[in-house]
């Protein structure tokens, strides 16, 4: 329903609002009310990015299609696919957009994600981590009931066997890939004879049906450096390929070897055999991943942009050499480098404190806040930060387009 006839600003206008003050030049339109202009699909009124009530987190709707066709081109050029995480944005609109762009599949890193986008229409789902604990396999095994698409990764024999038990108990065959350390010792089994075993007895149990092996080579990620990054990443991914060939010469079904990540998504089509990635952060970009630099671009990582931003509000400027704005830890989290500020350039911002942020101007800033003024940052890390917000404004030209839910936001289970 479109509550657009009762909100606050229609009810001031028809004139029940005498008791309550309201100045003259008052903008700003609350997370609610966003909500409900989108209610029936579309944005019922014309609002700025500029007028959000913040802080509020935006997805610049050019960037973010820029960087989903970029991708998208780049696997059909390489011969591989991909498999993108939605742990990066935890939202069944953009999951869609990237199965729409030929995605085979999503990635989540926790099973009450999967749950929320198999519950979106999402239907081909990889689970990364392990599930260990019985509520928690149990969860896996329910949800693998009703979505035929559904695949767990395991990385121990253990966890195997009672994947097995649950899948019996629950009435299915479950499809199980063998998560593979590549060397970081995080997650997976090792590389060579624990994987080759593992892979073996997933295939010979009851309730599983063995489907191939993943390997995240997380520490390769964010190597600054692109030649540094790509020698690291094909020495490190040398034992996983040849796991993989260990998996084959034993006649198991090696469907899928998924694995690499924003950061090598240009070099994982040369680690033989790789058949996906699990690119997760390259819709959004984020302070993290543009100091690494590409392979055009040795200082900034500009293969995609940086499309994810928090809008704040100026709530102090009495201080020499310094403003505080309303969106500290718990609206961009601690994470470094700090965000940027976006389109602005001699001044800094931290979000070191719970419910504020500083700007500490240089020598020469861009220019000089003063209180109630509206600045917009590039998150310092993509993930985290959009786990702190309900909705994301998709927003064309500064225009507000779309309200999107981040249905998985909070689902760490
Ligand atoms: C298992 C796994 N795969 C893929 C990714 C996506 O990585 P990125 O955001 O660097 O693309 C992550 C991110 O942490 C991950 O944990």
């Amino acid at each position: 329903m479109n509550n657009n006839s009762i909100t606050r600003r229609n009810f001031m206008k028809a004139g029940g609002a005498a008791a309550i003050w309201i100045p003259a030049a008052a903008r700003g339109y609350t997370a609610s009310e966003m909500k409900d202009f989108y209610s029936n699909g579309e944005m019922s009124i014309d609002v700025s990015k500029w007028e959000l009530d913040t802080p509020a987190l935006c997805v610049d709707l050019d960037l973010l299609e820029a960087n989903l066709d970029k991708m998208a081109e780049t696997m059909s050029q390489n011969g591989i696919h991909s498999r993108p995480h939605a742990k990066t944005h935890k939202c069944p609109t953009i999951a869609h957009m990237q199965m729409d762009r030929g995605s085979v599949g999503i990635c989540t890193a926790k099973v009450s994600e999967a749950e929320v986008m198999f519950r979106n229409g999402i239907d081909q789902i990889l689970c990364t981590t392990g599930n260990v604990t019985p509520t928690k396999i149990a969860r896996a095994m329910r949800l693998r009931q009703q979505c035929q698409g559904f695949i767990q990764a395991t990385d121990s024999q253990k966890n195997a066997r009672l994947l097995s038990e649950a899948a019996v108990a629950f009435g299915v065959i479950a499809d199980v890939v063998v998560d593979v350390d590549p060397g970081i010792k995080r997650t997976g089994t090792p590389f060579g004879k624990p994987a080759l075993e593992l892979a073996q007895l997933v295939d010979q149990l009851p309730g599983l049906r063995f489907k191939g092996m993943l390997c995240y080579d997380a520490a390769a990620q964010h190597v600054v450096g692109f030649q540094t990054r790509r020698d690291q990443t094909l020495e490190r991914m040398v034992a996983a390929t040849e796991t993989f060939e260990a998996m084959r010469s034993a006649g198991l079904d090696t469907e899928i070897f998924s694995g690499g990540g924003t950061g090598t998504y240009n070099i994982d089509h040369e680690i033989e055999h790789l058949t996906d990635v699990q690119v997760g952060s390259y819709v959004f970009m984020d302070a993290q991943y543009i100091a690494i630099g590409g392979k055009d671009d040795a200082d900034v990582y500009s293969d995609f942009s940086t499309s994810l931003t928090i809008m704040t509000t100026v709530l102090n400027d009495q201080y020499a050499g310094k403003a505080t704005s309303d969106a500290g830890a718990k609206a961009c989290t601690i994470n470094q480098p700090w965000p940027l500020i976006k389109g602005e350039s001699g001044m800094t911002y931290r979000s070191g404190s719970d419910e504020f942020g500083t700007i500490t101007y240089g020598e020469s800033p861009s220019k000089s806040y003063r209180v109630g003024d509206k600045l917009e940052v590039v998150v310092s890390h993509c993930d985290p930060v959009v786990n702190l917000y309900d909705q994301v404004y998709a927003v064309r030209n500064d225009k507000v387009e779309a309200v999107w839910l981040i249905s998985a936001r909070g689902m760490s289970a």
